[in-house]
């Protein structure tokens, strides 16, 4: 057997290597404690297992998916981005469902880049914006996202040369893994660079439902020019905790998102339908209700931490939205894989290493809050333990 080259050009992927870390450590016995992946751990809202309940029983949707997505489906997204974001768009050229926004942003890569080409990326960032653009065969050039411009990259500091080269930027805010939200003015930035440089942008929009504090998060496309430059790949899975349904949608630009059907039919056969009329009720304002009481179970659970974090005396900021606290890893550790390291081994705790994310989250770890409040508790008093 020889597995292709292209598979050692990347790094085996961080949740899958914990998985089976974390079942060794429970098969002997010990009490782990994940705070690794942001897996929502509480039930799909109850209005959206209903409709996926009435959904299966119907044999309609049992077969094949169309590529293209149910028209029912395509507009229950393009009514949702008009009420909850203000953008318009066309249901019929301007939306498809996708397979989760994973499989999405990967299919993108194989979609729109060649072996010369070049994705640029957010970094630290979801692993998928570097591990597509190489398993497709080109190159990903790591854009940092700089603390002092609020987690935003600096488009001025990107050479000419990966400018020319570059055909997809992957940007996402609110951010995984740092917690950020955008910027005031860099989705204009954006715009304004990726016209320039002839680019698609690709916003990873997996985290717009899940805030605090009051904050709203937008949509890229709502920023004037956005659709003529870029798509947005809008995931259901975090904020209806519906990760294991794989339900998302691709939205924005007619061109991208014709050149990815065309790729996507060649490799998969759709959304099962009844997943896609799932998502029609999660997208519906009955559900508007669960996702606020679900954002304020996550507000309580990062003041938890926050304050444990703050009392060790870890310098941390309260994220206004994602599931995550990212914080710096105390002195003395050579990485942050060494530091995530000691406290699986010690305090038996997942927490997920920030270099995993790309080389400017070196120096942090990630805490996801999809734990229950009493298990998150004693992971934190665990981890202040260990000093
Ligand atoms: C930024 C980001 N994008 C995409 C995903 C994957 O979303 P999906 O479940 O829709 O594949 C995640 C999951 O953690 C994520 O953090």
């Amino acid at each position: 057997m020889r597995p292709s080259k292209r598979l050692d050009l990347i790094p085996p992927y961080l949740f899958a290597q914990l998985e089976k870390k974390i079942a060794d450590k429970k098969a002997a016995g010990i009490d782990v404690i994940s705070l690794g992946i942001g897996d929502p751990d509480t039930p799909t809202y109850a209005p959206i297992v209903a409709a996926m309940q009435r959904a299966v029983a119907d044999p309609g949707t049992h077969q094949y998916p169309s590529n293209r997505g149910r028209q029912d489906f395509r507009a229950a997204v393009a009514a949702f981005y008009q009420r909850r974001f203000g953008v318009t768009l066309d249901a019929d050229s301007e939306v498809m469902p996708a397979i989760g926004a994973k499989e999405c942003i990967f299919n993108l890569s194989l979609a729109f880049l060649d072996p010369e080409d070049i994705a640029l990326a957010s970094d630290p960032g979801y692993p998928v914006y570097t591990g597509g653009p190489l398993l497709a065969g080109a190159g990903a050039v790591l854009m940092p996202l700089k603390p002092e411009l609020g987690f935003a990259p600096d488009l001025d500091a990107i050479s000419d040369a990966d400018a020319e080269r570059a055909k997809l930027l992957f940007i996402n805010y609110p951010n995984n893994p740092t917690g950020a939200i955008v910027p005031d003015g860099f989705f204009e930035q954006v715009v304004a660079f990726a016209k320039r440089h002839d680019i698609l942008v690709v916003h990873d929009n997996a985290y717009s439902e899940t805030t605090y504090d009051g904050y709203v998060a937008p949509s890229f496309l709502a920023t004037p020019g956005a659709k003529e430059v870029g798509v947005e790949v809008f995931s259901l899975s975090k904020g209806y905790n519906m990760t294991g349904w794989r339900a998302a949608a691709i939205v924005g630009n007619a061109d991208a998102i014709a050149a990815y059907w065309k790729l996507k039919s060649n490799v998969d056969s759709g959304l099962f339908e009844a997943v896609q009329l799932a998502a029609v009720e999660a997208l519906s304002t009955e559900v508007d209700k669960d996702v606020a009481a679900m954002n304020a179970v996550y507000t309580r659970r990062r003041d938890l931490v926050v304050e444990a974090l703050r009392q060790a005396g870890v310098e941390v900021t309260a994220p206004k939205g994602t599931i995550y606290v990212w914080a710096p890893i105390p002195a003395g550790y050579e990485n942050s894989a060494a530091y995530c390291e000691h406290v699986l081994e010690q305090a038996a705790v997942v927490i997920s290493p920030g270099g995993a994310y790309g080389a400017s989250g070196e120096g942090f770890f990630r805490i996801s809050l999809t734990t229950p409040d009493e298990r998150l508790v004693e992971a934190v008093e665990r981890i202040k333990q260990l000093g």
